[in-house]
């Protein structure tokens, strides 16, 4: 079987976890330069910003990069589910003195398409990961056409044997520490979902394809640890969220450094997709899971001028602040100074 450095082209079986919303080139081209994958998550770029943000990736590193797309399918929006959601956050507005009426609806996030495809074929970048599944047959084909290879998480064995057989050549176990969305596709039942210490090897036993494995790994020894499990490699977000190459706010920082970050939950009060975050106020209250909140992504936009109008009183009592369950990663040194520490755990097993 081909190391992952081999299939990636770079120097350490280690991927930089793209992360919407808190990192754009800076790190991918950081992480890309100290020997890593670095990469770019485009969930939430329109096209010109993609494009920009590719063409400073090319201009900053000769290094093999990763972008990284969703690939939901975009719900019917319903007025009713709207509606509920509206209400649920009521007292909220009324605290903050917010116009329900005046809320734009719409969507958070866009689905991997064919407009993308078509952008990235300008670009050829070598590596492509997917969230939520894959793309279609011929989108696939597409991203393999240029010779990248297609990464994209698992998180049961039915989703790594899926991946397996739609044409992703490594899977990510992305175990329930991980921070940030969960990539379940096959089955919205959070009670299939496993640690990553659980699902990693069950997916190296059942796939032919290599597993790099991803979620609560912070540092050299969690490196080692999923290396000794059968890992090709692994990929890390929430270590990475503190460098000076993130775009996280300072409200989310804070939380990362304080004792909150010990206490996190899956909700889907920020987006209506199931994801891992700081318990803050709005998921205490409404409970981190909640019925009345819409279906990915819709329920971004009912929240959004709250997070807007405490976010701008140094509250983040309603934003999302994405993190795994192991914080303690968290350093406030360059990207390449997270890589290189990470790196050393595959002393033992390069
Ligand atoms: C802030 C944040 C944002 C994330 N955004 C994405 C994303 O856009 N695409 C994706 O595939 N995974 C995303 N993830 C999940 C990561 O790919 C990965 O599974 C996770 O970071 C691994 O767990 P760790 O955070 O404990 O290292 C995100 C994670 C975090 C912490």
């Amino acid at each position: 079987m081909s190391t992952l450095q081999q299939i990636l082209g770079t120097e350490l079986p280690l991927i930089q976890a793209p992360m919407a919303g808190i990192q754009v080139s800076a790190m991918a081209i950081a992480v890309g330069n100290a020997g890593g994958l670095g990469s770019l998550p485009c969930a939430m770029l329109s096209p010109d910003v993609m494009r920009s943000e590719l063409a400073a990736i090319r201009a900053g590193t000769d290094k093999p990069y990763n972008v990284n797309f969703f690939c939901h399918t975009p719900p019917v929006p319903s007025t009713e589910r709207e509606a509920t959601w509206r209400a649920a956050l009521a007292p909220y507005y009324a605290e903050y003195g917010i116009d329900a009426a005046s809320i734009p609806t719409g969507p958070g996030r866009n689905p991997f398409s064919a407009e993308v495809a078509d952008l990235l074929a300008e670009f050829k970048p070598p590596v492509v990961s997917f969230h939520f599944g894959l793309p279609s047959e011929a989108l696939l084909a597409q991203v393999h056409g240029w010779g990248a290879k297609v990464l994209a998480s698992a998180t049961t064995v039915e989703e790594a044997l899926w991946l397996e057989a739609h044409g992703a050549d490594a899977v990510i176990a992305q175990g329930l520490e991980a921070g940030g969305h969960r990539g379940h596709f096959l089955s919205h039942d959070l009670t299939k979902q496993l640690g990553t210490f659980a699902l990693l090897p069950q997916l190296v036993r059942a796939l032919k394809v290599p597993v790099i494995a991803a979620g609560g790994i912070a540092d050299a020894e969690g490196v080692a640890a999923a290396m000794a499990l059968g890992a090709v490699g692994v990929q890390v977000g929430t270590a990475y969220m503190l460098t000076p190459e993130a775009t996280t706010s300072a409200i989310h920082r804070a939380a990362l450094k304080s004792e909150a970050a010990r206490h996190t939950a899956l909700t889907n009060l920020f987006t209506g997709r199931p994801a891992r975050g700081i318990v803050n106020r709005v998921m205490r209250e409404l409970g981190p899971i909640g019925a009345a909140a819409p279906e990915f992504p819709l329920a971004t936009s009912g929240i959004a001028p709250l997070r807007a109008k405490a976010e701008a009183a140094g509250s983040g009592d309603f934003s999302p602040l994405w993190s795994g369950q192991n914080a303690t990663g968290c350093r406030e040194v360059s990207a390449a100074e997270v890589t290189r520490a990470l790196a050393q755990g595959f002393h033992a097993s390069l």
